[in-house]
């Protein structure tokens, strides 16, 4: 079989995988035609040799492997001792089974086994790849690189989309044109990070959000990472994914594997937010529990910014029958609540309940709030320690680090070797006894530093084995408890990747509650999370990261169209503000379904707007967020096309959202149309291909509009 064949509705991917020779693919792209034959592919892009280079055009593999000879980029180092550098792999067997391959490779001189999981969703064109490397040698094998995969960068992809950002600002796109240099992102914090979201788009110069080619690429791992886009002087491009691995961190001794973490991918030839629908539907099916899915996600009140560390049982109380009565579902107790933590440099590691500030323990508190038809949910933060605790009294010996060397500060806190399976039982135990003590039902899992220096120990990097050891204690607690959930935050959105989200069921996005920031986070989220997982909370009037002052209703309404939650001391909120809340969840709660497991369009639009909108898979019913982000160079902004609605349908337009919406001047088409009230009627073409003509507001205006089909 020197082909591997995979289709979707609009996707195609064919491996080329002869016996003997390397394992590339020979094509990724829009759908081809069933008769097209491979052999005839390998005709027209055969590249001819060339002076200054190998006489034979070189391949490329999956691997891109030393014994390549590629004078540019390589994907893989591995030595013994300095020696078996050069390995090549060879195509040993082919494995078919429904929607994917196992490729095996094998190079007999270096003794080393290659083998790539390859899976092709016929539903969604999305490709998933895994490697293993084994040492079949009879001595250690020290791999100091090994990407997931190299793929070619298919021809006419320009651009390179990446995702930057900072503690409050994540999930921030950056676009570039390629070039000869490498683009290159590395991560070596420890945790997913703020700064290097482990994903890539290549996209055309024109793709945009509803049209064009564009390609993208996901690490699912929660730890350090290398993504790079290589550009070789033959004129081919690769895309490289990979854990990046610390010296030493992988020594496969005689008969021993390293597994790679996946690569998530997707190509889609309609532009932006199809790609994002994509890998949506990844994350639903293949990510998420069916459970998960069936369930409506309670709306949250999160205590954080309401208390801090001021914890006081009566307090925390009221804020829940508060939260009650405008109709939250579930009271999640963050930091604070443990040990002696009055404060952020206390008490990490001590996960019993503070008889400080619960003399009674945690049940008053959790029965008061069951008691009013609430879930109750816990914040830990299980890799951590203060060394002002009592766990790093009993073990300092228990905590990464390097011998000699200061540890960096970060948060008063240092970082527990979790592969010890001494410290994993600690935690989960730690954890299990306050699960089995409490009718809880939800917990956040935080982790709030880098892994500065992660070293074991005996001095070796752990930090690749600390990803997998963070996912295997995940599983555990689930395990023992399979119906409480389990947020992941790592201060805000440093953890918000698809790996972590096999092993838990939301993320929180981001320590920013400032609307007018979310706006911008959230969108950048989009592109590969759907609402459902994204914690999208309403902050104070004056948000503590920007000190901006931002109406409820900009605040409520882009809370609204996530997973929705409160961050906010309800006991001193105006009463006026508290009613613009309770309508907001209200909303909320009557679109949760839609917005939950409704297709996801974001919109193309002027800088000053970010508009999306949420579509139903059946195109019946849609909701439309249009913030209004800065003030307008122009008199009026343009038109809102409300794409991905079903043309040949007839549509009710309604404005939802402010309930207080005021025309600034003359009346605008939400008054000629009386779109606040009973809505009009138009086609779903009209509303597509037309649009709405937008009035003039205010910045710091988010419109709500619902569309119903009649
Ligand atoms: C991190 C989280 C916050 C909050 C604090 C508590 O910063 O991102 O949401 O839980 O820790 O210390």
């Amino acid at each position: 079989m020197d082909h591997v064949r995979f289709d979707a509705a609009d996707a195609t991917l064919i491996l080329a995988c002869a016996k003997g020779a390397p394992v590339s693919i020979l094509y990724w792209g829009g759908a081809l035609h069933a008769d097209t034959d491979c052999a005839e592919l390998e005709g027209l892009f055969a590249r001819q040799g060339m002076h200054g280079v190998a006489d034979e055009p070189l391949p490329l593999s999956l691997a891109m492997e030393p014994g390549l000879g590629h004078p540019m980029f390589q994907g893989f180092a591995a030595h013994r001792a300095g020696k078996d550098w050069g390995s090549r792999f060879e195509v040993g067997k082919v494995e078919l089974r429904e929607g994917g391959a196992k490729i095996i490779c094998r190079d007999e001189r270096t003794r080393l086994g290659l083998e790539y999981e390859i899976d092709f969703d016929a539903r969604t064109g999305v490709l998933r790849i895994r490697s293993t490397l084994t040492n079949y040698g009879a001595t250690p094998l020290d791999v100091s690189n090994m990407m997931t995969a190299c793929l070619p960068v298919p021809d006419g992809m320009t651009d390179i989309i990446g995702f930057t950002g900072r503690w409050t600002q994540e999930f921030t796109q950056e676009r570039v044109a390629r070039n000869a240099a490498t683009y290159l992102r590395e991560n070596r914090s420890g945790r997913t990070s703020h700064f290097s979201y482990p994903a890539i788009l290549l996209a055309a110069t024109d793709t945009n959000e509803s049209t064009g080619d564009v390609y993208g690429f996901h690490l699912a791992f929660s730890g350090n990472h290398c993504i790079r886009v290589d550009s070789l002087t033959d004129g081919r491009g690769l895309v490289s994914l990979g854990a990046l691995l610390l010296p030493g961190e992988v020594r496969l001794v005689p008969g021993e594997t390293y597994a790679s973490p996946e690569i998530v991918a997707a190509y889609s030839g309609q532009g932006l937010s199809k790609l994002s629908r994509k890998f949506h539907d990844h994350v639903r099916t293949k990510l998420l529990s069916p459970e998960m899915r069936a369930k409506p996600r309670p709306v949250h009140y999160n205590t954080w910014e309401a208390v801090y560390f001021d914890h006081d049982v009566e307090k925390l109380k009221e804020l829940a029958t508060r939260a009650a009565e405008i109709g939250v579902e579930r009271f999640v107790l963050d930091d604070g609540w443990f040990g002696g933590r009055r404060h952020d440099r206390a008490g990490l590691g001590d996960w019993t309940v503070s008889r400080d500030v619960y003399p009674d323990g945690l049940g008053p508190l959790v029965d008061h709030v069951t008691g009013l038809g609430m879930e109750f949910g816990l914040w830990f933060e299980p890799e951590m320690v203060n060394p002002d605790s009592d766990l790093y009294r009993a073990h300092p010996d228990w905590v990464l680090g390097l011998e000699g060397v200061e540890q960096i500060p970060f948060r008063s806190q240092l970082a527990l070797d979790i592969s010890r399976p001494e410290v994993a039982d600690y935690l989960f135990h730690a954890i299990d006894a306050i699960l089995r003590d409490h009718d809880i039902s939800y917990i956040k899992w935080d982790m709030n530093r880098d892994l500065s220096h992660p070293g074991d120990s005996s001095g070796v990097p752990r930090a690749f084995a600390q990803v997998g050891a963070l996912y295997a204690l995940l599983d555990r607690v689930r395990h023992a408890h399979p119906y409480v959930e389990i947020e992941s935050c790592s201060s805000g959105g440093a953890r918000a990747d698809m790996g972590v989200l096999a092993h838990s069921d939301r993320v929180w996005t981001s320590d920013s509650n400032d609307a007018l920031d979310r706006q911008v986070i959230q969108r950048g989220a989009s592109f590969f999370l759907p609402l459902e997982v994204l914690g999208c909370h309403v902050g104070p009037a004056k948000c503590h990261v920007t000190g901006r002052r931002l109406s409820m209703e900009m605040r409520a309404a882009t809370a609204l169209m996530g997973h929705m939650g409160l961050e906010l001391n309800l006991l001193t909120e105006r009463t006026a503000d508290l009613d613009v809340l309770k309508n907001a969840i209200d909303l909320h709660k009557k679109h949760r379904a839609l917005l939950h497991n409704g297709d996801v369009f974001r919109l193309d639009s002027a800088p000053q707007l970010i508009a999306s909108g949420v579509i139903a898979r059946d195109k019946s019913e849609a909701l439309y967020s249009v913030a209004y982000v800065a003030s307008d160079a122009k008199v009026l902004p343009g038109r809102l096309q409300f794409t991905g609605l079903d043309p040949e349908r007839q549509y009710r337009l309604q404005l939802m959202w402010p309930t207080n919406w005021q025309a600034v001047k003359g009346p605008s088409a939400i008054e000629t149309l009386d779109l606040k009230g009973e809505g009009a009627i138009f086609s779903g073409a009209a509303l597509m291909h037309g649009g709405l003509q937008l009035p003039h507001a205010f910045p710091e205006t988010c419109l709500l509009f619902y569309v119903a089909a009649i």
